[in-house]
Formats: C-alpha cells, structure tokens, sequence
C-alpha cells in the first residue's frame, strides 16, 4: 500500500463514522463520536508527519500544508465542542452535522488537490517507505487516543473496535 492508498483508507473510516454520527439514535451517538474522534486526531497527527512535514519542505508545497492543517484545526475545535455529556440535544446534532460538512470538505480537498500535488513532489522512492511509516504511526495514534476512553480499543489489526471486542 502506498502512502496515498493508506491515507484514503483512513479517510473512507472518517466517511462511514461522520454518516453514521448524524443518523444514529441519541443513545448510540457518544460511541460512534467517539471512534471518529479518534480517528480523526490519530489520522491527523500522522498524516501531519508524513505527509505535510515532507510538502512544508517544498516550496511548492507551502501553501497547501498550512492550508490542511488549518483545517485540521478547526476539526479538533469542532470535535472539542461536541465532547459534552449530553450529546441529545438538538444543538449538539447541529454541531455534529458542521462537523461532518467539514471533514467531508476536508477530504475531498486532499483527495482531489493536495494529494495530486505531493503526488509530484515527493520522490516515487519515498512514497512507500512513508506509507509504511504512516500506517505504524496511525495504529500507534489509535491507540494513544483509545487509551483516554474505556468504550473503544483497538484490535490486534489496529482498527478501532467497542470494547469488548478488541480480544
Ligand atoms: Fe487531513
Ligand atoms: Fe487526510
């Protein structure tokens, strides 16, 4: 798998939580907020590493790095809002919807620019060895974050799982 195919396979996790964040019944919305939290601060964190350190590098590259992670900012003051106790609310779910505009937007921003741009300025030589770097970050950030919540863990393949099912 190389850099870019790891990275989208996060973002496709990031896709199904944000859809079922806004669907499920109040009751179940402090798991699934949870889970994407998680996977949007670990996904964050490692693709600030090996992807936007090696761009910053670049001139080129500049613009687009503080642009990502400006975004990524916003997401985790967006994701800190939402981190209540009441999580029933008809302004919580308002909240939850401008979360997942958000990192639909995001998304669709890498996918279609950002990524094409690195595609170009990082060497073909580097791009698997930081997709393997990536990836062993991103289960390493799973679980540094799950370790905060006793609802979620990580399983044996690094994904995330409700507790209890992680054995
Ligand atoms: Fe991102
Ligand atoms: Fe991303």
């Amino acid at each position: 798998m190389n850099l870019f195919e790891a990275l989208r396979a996060s973002h496709d996790l990031q896709r199904k939580l944000c859809r079922s964040l806004v669907r499920v019944k109040p009751g179940e919305r402090d798991t699934v907020f949870i889970k994407l939290k998680i996977e949007l601060e670990a996904h964050a964190a490692s693709e600030e590493r090996f992807l936007y350190v090696p761009l910053l590098m670049t001139n080129a590259g500049l613009s687009a790095s503080r642009h990502a992670l400006a975004e990524h900012h916003t997401i985790e003051e967006l994701c800190d809002e939402l981190s209540v106790p009441d999580k029933s609310t008809a302004a919580w779910l308002i909240t939850a919807r401008r979360l997942s505009d958000k990192v639909h937007h995001h998304l669709r921003e890498e996918e279609r620019k950002f990524f094409q741009l690195a595609g170009k300025l990082i060497a073909d030589s580097d791009k698997a060895v930081l997709g393997k770097r990536y990836l062993k970050d991103l289960v390493e950030m799973r679980r540094h974050y799950a370790g905060a919540y006793k609802s979620v863990a990580v399983d044996r393949s690094g994904m995330l799982v409700s507790a209890g099912a992680a054995a």
